[in-house]
């Protein structure tokens, strides 16, 4: 028997895996698997347990290809001794043995999610990465209310964000990355409880909602997705709880706000490929965890505070592909440093002179009071002949 008598400890989030560099995985780690506990001694059959079958057979139907043959022992009654099903004690009822965990990443299975999930009431870590699950999340798992931990990444789901999730009072841990969904992220989700985001690599179009800095994550992860809009000029409000914040290649137009700098909790802040102008504020001089800053494939320009190349974590700092000018002489002390596509012109690898010249020919950027780009007064009319 699989029995799993430690999933419903919160001990279980302190083995998340959280990224610790900015560099995005090519495909999502493996998120980990429960360990079997020692056997115990419950009777296999209870009414909760016959739910669970019934999630099972309808779950089966929609298997349309599992190479593996993971599924094969998917027979009978007891569903504790399927592969990838863990049993536990029911956290309402020691006596009675339930359904805790589903684990079954990385086997290249093919189907869809039924409407039956929802009868594994139990449920409190479903682990489906890197398979070929599409289709849509179904609406009836807001049925599980005790779900801590979900991980669909590397997948093919699609649809729109599954406004389920923000039904769920103990969910912490979202995984969603690699998939295909789209549409808006609805912002009620940054009021939510979940400590872990990860959103990236979807087809998501939206912009930062005001209430982003209500989350009280410790990681966000929004990259590779239709995000545009503006940072928030109010980050610092998310200092007691965040990070890593990663917004890579997101159509953010903005200046970096000053108020970043109070995130000093923040270990990662990845900005890069976005439309960021403007310069670099020195606040981010305070930010005392940070260890890896990303800043490059933007149009930031004037000169990296000497205080943030001082900073004392700070192992790797990428500047590349933007228009910056000056940079002190502490930064090229910094472990992993990438300055090269700049204007710094006693350093190798930077812009040509003509764009440099070019560039500071632009009119400065300037941001409004919201933090985003302030529209330009438009062009005099042309004259009259
Ligand atoms: C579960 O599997 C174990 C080991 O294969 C077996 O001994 C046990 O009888 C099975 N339990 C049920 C209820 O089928
Ligand atoms: C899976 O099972 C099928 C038949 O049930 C068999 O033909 C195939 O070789 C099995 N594949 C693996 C990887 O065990
Ligand atoms: C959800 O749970 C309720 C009460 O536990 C149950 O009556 C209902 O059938 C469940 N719905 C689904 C879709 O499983
Ligand atoms: C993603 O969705 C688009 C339509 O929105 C579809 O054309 C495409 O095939 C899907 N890709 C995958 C990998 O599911
Ligand atoms: C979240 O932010 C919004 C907009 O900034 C604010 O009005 C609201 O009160 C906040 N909600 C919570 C729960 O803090
Ligand atoms: C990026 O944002 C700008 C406006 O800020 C918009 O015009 C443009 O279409 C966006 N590009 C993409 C690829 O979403
Ligand atoms: C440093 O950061 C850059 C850009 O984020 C990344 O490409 C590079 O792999 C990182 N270097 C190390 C040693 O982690
Ligand atoms: C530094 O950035 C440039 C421009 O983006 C890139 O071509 C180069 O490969 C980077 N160098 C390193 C060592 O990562």
């Amino acid at each position: 028997m699989t029995a799993l008598t430690s999933l419903y400890l919160p001990l279980l989030l302190l083995s998340l895996p959280f990224l610790s560099l900015s560099q995005l995985p090519p495909l999502p780690s493996p998120s980990p698997s429960p360990l079997p506990s020692p056997s115990i001694h419950l009777s296999p059959f209870n009414s909760r347990l016959a739910d669970a079958f019934i999630a099972f057979e309808a779950w089966k139907h929609v298997i349309t290809s599992d190479p593996q043959n993971i599924t094969h022992n998917w027979c009978g009654p007891f569903v504790c001794n399927y592969t990838g099903v863990y049993c536990a004690p029911a956290p309402d009822d020691p006596y009675i043995l339930t359904v805790a965990g589903i684990d079954l990443n990385h086997h290249n299975i093919m189907g869809m999610l039924p409407y039956h999930l929802s009868l594994l009431r139990d449920l409190t870590l479903l682990h489906l990465n890197s398979n070929r699950f599409h289709g849509e999340i179904p609406a009836s798992l807001s049925n599980l209310t005790l779900l801590f931990e979900i991980d669909l990444s590397n997948n093919h789901f699609s649809g729109k964000f599954p406004l389920v999730f923000l039904s769920l009072p103990k969910l912490k841990y979202l995984d969603i990355r690699f998939n295909n969904f789209s549409g808006d992220i609805p912002s009620q989700v940054f009021d939510t409880s979940i400590d872990a985001f990860f959103i990236n690599n979807n087809k998501f179009s939206f912009s930062l909602p005001p209430n982003f800095v209500n989350s009280t994550a410790s990681v966000l992860v929004l990259a590779n997705n239709g995000l545009s809009g503006c940072l928030p000029k109010n980050l610092g409000a998310m200092k007691k709880t965040l990070n890593e914040l990663l917004l890579i290649n997101s159509n953010i137009s903005s200046c970096i706000p000053e108020d970043v700098g109070t995130l000093d909790q923040l270990t990662v802040l990845d900005l890069s490929y976005n439309n960021l102008v403007g310069t670099v504020p020195e606040s981010i001089g305070k930010m005392k965890n940070l260890q890896v800053l990303d800043l490059s494939h933007n149009t930031l320009t004037g000169e990296i505070p000497e205080i943030v190349c001082e900073l004392p974590s700070l192992k790797n700092l990428t500047y590349s592909d933007n228009y910056f000018l000056y940079e002190p002489e502490p930064c090229l002390k910094v472990k992993q440093l990438n300055d090269s596509e700049n204007c710094i012109y006693w350093r190798p690898h930077q812009r040509p002179e003509e764009e440099c010249i070019d560039f500071l020919h632009r009119p400065p950027a300037h941001c409004d009071a919201n933090g985003c780009i302030a529209q330009l007064p438009p062009p005099p009319p042309p004259p009259h002949w």
